[in-house]
């Protein structure tokens, strides 16, 4: 029997402390104008002291579940995306599956920092399309705040904490499971596409880690490189999946793009030919949450009744690595 991943729900948590541009630039050489412009961001939450990565991610999941009218106990696989893991070992998810009373199945991290989400739902779509498990919760969950260099404008101004999550359940298809195969009218998770290039491994990094120096380390990047690659991966990824399923730009109903840079957006937005109002775009609030951008995006686009039950949403991240990635699903 062949299977599809169908959305059952989702869910978001943003921490409670909001943080404004204007409270940034009383003690850092910027300004809400700056950022504004340049990025779409007006504030971003932070995460408490003491609140951790799980500690969202568990809020997160709870929602979605509660979406799904489901509980932990009838999820069989947890995959949790994130690059700020509360504990260098063991996962995150592993404490967020106890957490959310899921007793059974597996729970695990995976790492592709702001594309980590992308990456999770393939793997968890993977699992439930050949049948090694049933029900899965994909969750993004990030405090970024705890890597950034609070002293380097370039960076520290562009990101914030916040956890998303999604529930998939396994069901059977009336064609066979796979992009370009079986009917791209059915509902589901499409295909997915993920991609790589360690070439740019230096582009977008943590200038810590266990084995290299024992220290978290702080964030650093080259804005305008990632930035430029972005537009250009982005765009052929997403020209990727759509061939991938017979689809044109305009069967898309709505694009939940990761949310790094409002620029960069609008920029895939026109190339797609969609109007601004097909586009979900979530930056001006929460900044970029990495892992957690999409599934934040999605929780509040379905939440207020934006997407709806047989339209077609198309997903797209890149962040460190570099990696970068896309997928479709029929809602
Ligand atoms: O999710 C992972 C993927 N990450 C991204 O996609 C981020 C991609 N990159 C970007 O979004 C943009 O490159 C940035 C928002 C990071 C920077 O925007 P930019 O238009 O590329 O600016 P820039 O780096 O070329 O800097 C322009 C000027 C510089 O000053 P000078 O050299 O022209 O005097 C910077 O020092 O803006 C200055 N600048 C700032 N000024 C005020 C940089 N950051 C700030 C700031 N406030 N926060």
């Amino acid at each position: 029997m062949n299977f599809r991943s169908h959305v059952l729900g989702c869910g978001g948590y943003l921490p409670e402390r909001i943080v404004t541009n204007d409270e940034i630039a009383k003690t850092l050489d910027t300004s809400d104008a700056w950022i504004v412009q340049r990025t779409g961001i007006r504030q971003r939450h932070i995460a408490a002291d003491g609140e951790l990565t799980s500690d969202l991610a568990v809020k997160a999941a709870e929602r979605a579940l509660t979406a799904a009218r489901l509980e932990g106990g009838d999820i069989d696989l947890l995959v949790l995306a994130t690059a700020t893991p509360d504990n260098t070992f063991p996962a995150t998810a592993t404490k967020v599956q106890a957490r959310i009373g899921m007793t059974g199945g597996a729970a695990f991290d995976v790492h592709a920092v702001c594309t980590g989400f992308i990456y999770a739902l393939a793997v968890a779509d993977n699992f439930l399309k050949c049948g090694q498990a049933r029900r899965a919760l994909v969750i993004g969950a990030e405090t970024f705040s705890r890597i950034l260099d609070w002293t380097d404008r370039g960076t520290c101004v562009l990101f914030g904490d916040g956890a998303g999550a999604l529930v998939l359940e396994a069901k059977a298809t009336n064609g066979h499971a796979g992009a370009g195969s079986g009917s791209n009218m059915e509902g589901g998770v499409l295909s997915t596409h993920l991609h790589s290039d360690g070439g740019n491994y230096g582009i977008l990094y943590v200038d810590g880690g266990p084995s290299l120096n024992g220290h978290v380390g702080h964030l650093r990047m080259e804005g305008k490189e990632v930035f430029r690659l972005a537009v250009e991966r982005l765009a052929a990824v997403v020209d990727e999946a759509l061939a991938a399923n017979g689809l044109i730009a305009a069967d898309i109903d709505w694009l939940v793009p990761h949310q790094a840079n409002k620029r960069i957006i609008d920029s895939m937005g026109r190339r797609l030919g969609l109007p601004a109002e097909k586009v979900v775009m979530t930056i001006d609030h929460h900044a970029n949450t990495s892992a957690a951008s999409v599934p934040l995006a999605l929780a509040e686009a379905t939440a207020d009744g934006r997407i709806k039950p047989g339209q077609l949403v198309l997903v797209e991240a890149m962040g460190g690595g570099v990696t970068w990635g896309a997928g479709l699903v029929r809602w």
